[in-house]
């Protein structure tokens, strides 16, 4: 592109130019569009009669409204639900069509999308994670408008987990004068950062779609927490038609708020673009400020202070509501991880949509953003290896770009697991550093990775020192092997445990390595993990000790935080995975205090498991704790006593047949063998002698009601906000009774409406978006979202043989 830059002049202040308030012209454009399942002929055509399409608001994912089936082609992997072909149309109206620009941007169609405005074809996108948009300025009209979206998900299986189907994330119309800020046209760095002084350095890219040649000038402030406008630049510039040029502007920042994860500051970024006096167009960019280093010693600092990474891998549908983006769902997963102290996110294994790193930073997550799940080797038959020759350039150069003024992204991973790092033949080395150096074009600043398969690779040597950091997937007794052959090395734990467990399901005894039981679960004792390491017993606490003891190695991702849909642990009707330390519905398995134990400084002290057992069985009975020692009571009557400090063991993992030590350490958790009473089971805990917590876990006689709790009872009455309402069933003293599967009914009247359904059981194929539920584990969850009006709302639930219940809650 052919550039000219004439003048740059840098001015402290904004002497001469008056500001004045300027939407920057971005609209949500999720309102109102017509949809219809299936392929038709000519719905890009404007005059397509579509009035007996279904009317409906984005973001949607039409898999989830489908039903469990076996012979669904995506198979369980891909949750057992429907794929297939599905077209979106939306009409609009337009004034001033020749005197702006404008711009249809998608956050993310899943998958293979092909986009019309008016009848004229914009393009095609096969990467259901990419964010794309298109400038529909020469085919817009004066008045009536409409625009066609065909997605196809028809081949199948193109995925290892469940991907949903449709416009899943949001949609905006992004409107500029013919000289704008570029698409993702600002670069944010901050190459110095002290407590006393920052240097910020930003890019700007300045489009010039108007006729002739452009004289702009820019104007850079930087604007604090509090609002307050803390610094500001002017350029100018001289841009030729059809050009785009880039200025560069330095900006100091006296005693910055730096991003950490306990105190997440922002700054934002006004890009204005003046033509004369006249402003032309706004840009805001959030950014923060901090300092990001791998030490190969002692692992990841951030602001100099050294960090261990407490992550977890998330995909990214939401249980129930599928993969319809939804912010308050993802917020709430957020809130419900950072609860239990962990810090990072991997976003496994494809670029996440810019809600969640928007979150990322506002609530204080360190982010591995991540690229791809295959190059050319295929997992899948129609995976996006069918695409990477063709679009890997695009689809990575894209997702640096859109991402990398995220101050919680730390490191871009150029892929997960590819088949082809671990075979010389096949160029995984050439292909990685192609990857690395796509990556650095754009940016320098953050480290890159590969997430490296430890359990089958035959060799990743070759591959080590084409990427910044070596993240190694599982196999943490190779640390010191790995360490050795690098040693100037940086390492992260990419991905780790594979532990599998369902809420409330316990196979006994605890020490004893579970495979495949009959009852088509997983149980809850840290005894069931996948193939990796045989027997799995205490993998979650073996990996966690290994790289918390580990300090070159800078942390984890656990796999996974949440239950997803999709590569369950047994065949159909088995449909969604069992991995997460937090079930589909976002309640917490037994797993969830171990790491809260681990990662927080909160006492804390969890039993299990519940307490209806048969008379006289011998019952393993676990506390996931911080404290020194714990005592345990049944019936009042003193049953165990035990501290941390007597309980050194030898920590073991298996590589296929061979028995592996990992050295002596203390347990991370307390256990004993009881033998199984009816009556009260409790567990005090002390730290330095004094009791901090209790834990009890009770008998509990017939089911005899329904209990209904939402974690918010007011909620915004902007047709998007959500409520999630715990349903136990609970015996007649107020106990959790721990087998309850009743079906449950609910009715909701006034301003809100039901939008999922939830147990957390994986092998339940009731729908998503039924109006019942049975409970698993005597739990359930009904998900209620507001409308545009404010009132009340009243859900109503009922269930055979219990009296009905109801809850009220707020939409204002
Ligand atoms: C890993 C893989 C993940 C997931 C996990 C299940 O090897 O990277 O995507 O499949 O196994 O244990």
């Amino acid at each position: 592109m052919k550039r000219k830059i004439t003048l740059l002049v840098s001015l402290i202040c904004l002497a001469g130019i008056q500001l004045f308030a300027q939407p920057a012209g971005r609209e949500n454009f999720d309102a109102n569009w017509k949809f219809h399942l299936g392929d038709v002929d000519n719905a890009e055509k404007t005059d397509y009669p579509d009035q007996d399409w279904r009317s409906l608001d984005l973001p949607h994912d039409w898999s989830i409204e489908g039903s469990f089936k076996p012979d669904n082609p995506a198979t369980n992997s891909g949750a057992s639900l429907p794929g297939g072909i599905g077209w979106y149309r939306k009409n609009f109206s337009v004034n001033d069509a020749k005197s702006k620009h404008r711009f249809i941007q998608f956050d993310g169609v899943y998958m293979n999308s092909t986009v019309w405005i008016n009848g004229h074809k914009l393009g095609n996108r096969p990467f259901g994670y990419s964010t794309f948009q298109y400038d529909m300025t020469p085919y817009l009209k004066e008045g009536d408008n409409v625009i066609s979206v065909k997605v196809d998900n028809s081949l199948q299986p193109n995925s290892r987990w469940y991907s949903g189907s449709g416009i899943y994330r949001h949609v905006w119309l992004n409107t500029t004068s013919p000289v704008h800020v570029s698409q993702w046209g600002t670069y944010v760095t901050t190459p110095k950062v002290s407590a006393k002084e920052a240097l910020v350095q930003v890019e700007t890219s300045i489009s010039n779609d108007n006729k002739g040649k452009a004289n702009i000038s820019i104007v850079s402030t930087i604007i604090d927490n509090n609002g307050k406008k803390i610094a500001s630049q002017i350029q100018m510039g001289e841009i030729e038609q059809g050009a785009q040029l880039k200025i560069n502007t330095k900006i100091k920042v006296n005693a910055p708020q730096l991003w950490s994860i306990e105190q997440p500051n922002l700054y934002k970024l006004t890009s204005e673009v003046y033509q004369g006096k006249e402003l032309k167009d706004t840009y805001y960019t959030t950014f923060g400020i901090r300092s990001i280093v791998f030490r190969s010693d002692s692992g990841f600092f951030l602001n100099n202070k050294c960090v261990k990474v407490k992550g977890v891998c998330l995909h990214h549908d939401l249980g129930c509501l599928g993969t319809a983006l939804n912010t308050r769902a993802l917020t709430r997963q957020l809130e419900i991880l950072k609860s239990m102290g962990c810090n990072g996110i991997r976003t496994s294994h494809n670029p996440p949509s810019p809600d969640l790193l928007d979150l990322c930073d506002k609530m204080g997550f360190l982010v591995m953003d991540e690229a791809f799940d295959v190059w050319y080797l295929e997992k899948m038959k129609y995976d996006y290896h069918n695409y990477f020759k063709d679009w890997h350039e695009r689809d990575l150069s894209d997702m640096v770009l859109r991402d990398r003024n995220h101050p919680s992204i730390f490191l871009w991973s150029i892929g997960n697991e590819i088949p082809e790092k671990n075979h010389t033949k096949y160029g995984g080395a050439a292909i990685a550093k192609e990857l690395d150096g796509i990556i650095k074009k754009y940016d320098k600043t953050r480290f890159t990775t590969s997430a490296f398969a430890g359990v089958w690779r035959a060799d990743t040597t070759f591959m080590t020192d084409k990427v910044d950091v070596i993240g190694i997937n599982y196999t943490v007794e190779r640390y010191p092997e790995e360490k050795a052959k690098h040693p100037n090395g940086f390492f992260i734990a990419s991905e780790t445990t594979s532990s599998q467990s369902d809420r409330g399901i316990y196979h006994f005894p605890a020490d004893s390595a579970m495979q495949a039981t009959s009852d088509m679960h997983c149980s809850s004792f840290d005894n069931r993990g996948t193939y990796y390491d045989r027997p799995a017993t205490m993998i979650t606490q073996t990996t966690w000790r290994v790289v918390k003891e580990t300090p070159y190695v800078a942390g984890l991702f656990v796999w996974t935080g949440f239950d997803y849909y999709g590569e369950p642990a047994y065949p159909y009707p088995c449909i969604s995975s069992s991995y997460g330390i937090v079930d589909l519905c976002g309640f917490p398995k037994d797993v969830f205090y171990f790491y809260k134990s681990q990662w927080t400084n909160e006492p804390v002290l969890h039993l299990f498991p519940h307490w209806n057992w048969k008379v006289g069985a011998l019952i393993d009975v676990i506390a996931y704790t911080n404290c020194d020692g714990v005592k345990l009571y049944l019936n009042d009557k003193l049953i165990g006593e035990q501290a941390f400090a007597n309980t050194n063991i030898t920590y073991q993992t298996r590589q296929w047949d061979q028995v592996i030590n990992l050295g002596q350490g203390q347990k991370l958790s307390l256990n004993w063998k009881v033998s199984f009473t009816p009556g009260t089971l409790r567990a005090e805990g002390y730290k330095n002698g004094k009791l901090i917590a209790t834990d009890v876990v009770k008998t509990a006689g017939d089911a005899s009601k329904i209990d209904l709790s939402a974690d918010r009872k007011t909620i915004q009455a902007d047709g998007k906000d959500l409520s999630y309402i715990t349903v136990k069933i609970k015996d007649y003293k107020g106990t959790l009774v721990p087998d309850a599967d009743n079906l449950v009914h609910f009715d909701l009247e006034g301003e809100g409406k039901i939008v999922g359904v939830a147990n957390g059981n994986p092998i339940s194929i009731e729908a998503a978006k039924g109006k019942e539920r049975s409970a698993f584990s005597g739990m359930c969850q009904i998900i209620v979202q507001s409308t545009s009006k404010k009132g009340m709302i009243v859900l109503k639930a009922s269930s055979l043989g219990l009296p009905d219940e109801k809850i009220e809650l707020l939409s204002n």
